[in-house]
């Protein structure tokens, strides 16, 4: 899935220490790899630097006039508007004390002067990425989350299903840690998962909930879910590669699904993965149309659909995934 990375050498740094000498050393190391950087010699120009233009990370002698024994490192963890604002403190090397305070503070990141500038900008580099990454981790995180209700209201429809998303995404995400699927792949499989029935909003309440045999017109319409979810993530940018789950989890290994009829190994992988997934969760709880199977039965079942409905070697996995994880239980 495409996310823009995040430049992270077009940041900004806030370095504040009473040192000229020192200061401008630091402001020049970092304004060479390519950094936005702002300067303070005290506590006030410091704080009025902060209240203008939120810096990405601030570097700050322990000890500025204004404030001393790291004031300023607590002043900004105290606000919530700074708190998530990198910090790294410098302490002077030689007073075991000024790393001691430091550490009590549970200071992230401090710098024993006389400081080595090659240090410098490693940590600073490393702070700035792993905020970056924090700040992707926490967009993602509330794209799954809106994601879950959009599924689940529509999932909410049918009563019978309920928490059929949240099974089949763990289920899903079982068989691909078994296969070592990659995180990226992991990142996608988990939008994919939830967003697998999307479709089913243009299926009407009454075959959704029709607890008798459907009519083969409203068998045609609901077997029209998967390219209706298809339409419907095609327009959303970020949610391409989660199209393969919404498309194809309802073909067969023999080629009898739909909405394609593809066969074997032409069903791209997130389809046969997701089958299994799906499959299991539906035969294991209660349905208009059958009450849940017991589990070693349904895994009788998916033995001997493998190579019919399902991939003859994802299903032993799914099998001992399932067995492994829920062994204790
Ligand atoms: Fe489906």
């Amino acid at each position: 899935m495409d996310f823009p990375t995040i430049p992270i050498t077009s940041k900004r740094i806030l370095v504040v220490e009473d040192d000229g000498h020192l200061r401008e050393r630091i402001v020049k190391t970092l304004e060479i790899e390519g950094y936005t950087v702002q300067q303070a010699s005290d506590l006030a120009t410091a704080v009025r630097y902060l209240q203008q233009l939120r810096p990405d990370l601030i570097i700050s002698d322990m000890n500025i006039p204004g404030s001393n024994g790291a004031g300023f490192y607590q002043m900004v963890r105290g606000d919530p508007n700074w708190t998530t604002i990198p910090f790294i403190l410098l302490a002077e090397g030689k007073k075991q004390k000024e790393i001691q305070i430091a550490r009590d503070l549970g200071v992230e990141d401090y710098l024993p002067k006389p400081i080595d500038f090659d240090s410098l900008v490693r940590i600073v580099h490393t702070r700035l990425l792993r905020s970056a990454e924090l700040q992707i981790a926490l967009i993602d995180q509330a794209y799954l989350e809106t994601i879950e209700v959009l599924a689940n209201t529509v999932e909410g429809r049918d009563p019978y299903t309920h928490g059929h998303i949240g099974r089949v995404s763990m289920y899903a995400q079982w068989l691909a840690e078994a296969l070592e699927w990659p995180k990226e792949q992991m990142r996608t499989l988990a939008f994919g998962a939830r967003l697998h029935d999307i479709g089913k909003i243009v299926v009407p309440d009454h075959i959704l909930k029709k607890p008798g045999d459907l009519t083969p017109e409203e068998w045609e319409l609901m077997k029209q879910h998967p390219i209706a979810g298809g339409k419907i993530l095609s327009n959303i940018k970020h949610l391409q590669d989660a199209l393969n789950y919404v498309l194809y989890h309802h073909e067969r290994w023999d080629g009898s699904g739909y909405p394609h009829g593809l066969a074997g190994r032409d069903i791209p992988i997130e389809g046969r993965l997701l089958a299994i997934a799906d499959v299991y969760d539906a035969l294991t709880t209660d349905r208009p149309y059958h009450p849940a199977r017991p589990r070693s039965e349904v895994i009788q079942y998916l033995n001997l659909r493998a190579g019919v409905h399902f991939d003859p070697d994802l299903t032993p996995i799914f099998i001992q995934a399932l067995e492994d994880r829920t062994r204790f239980e």
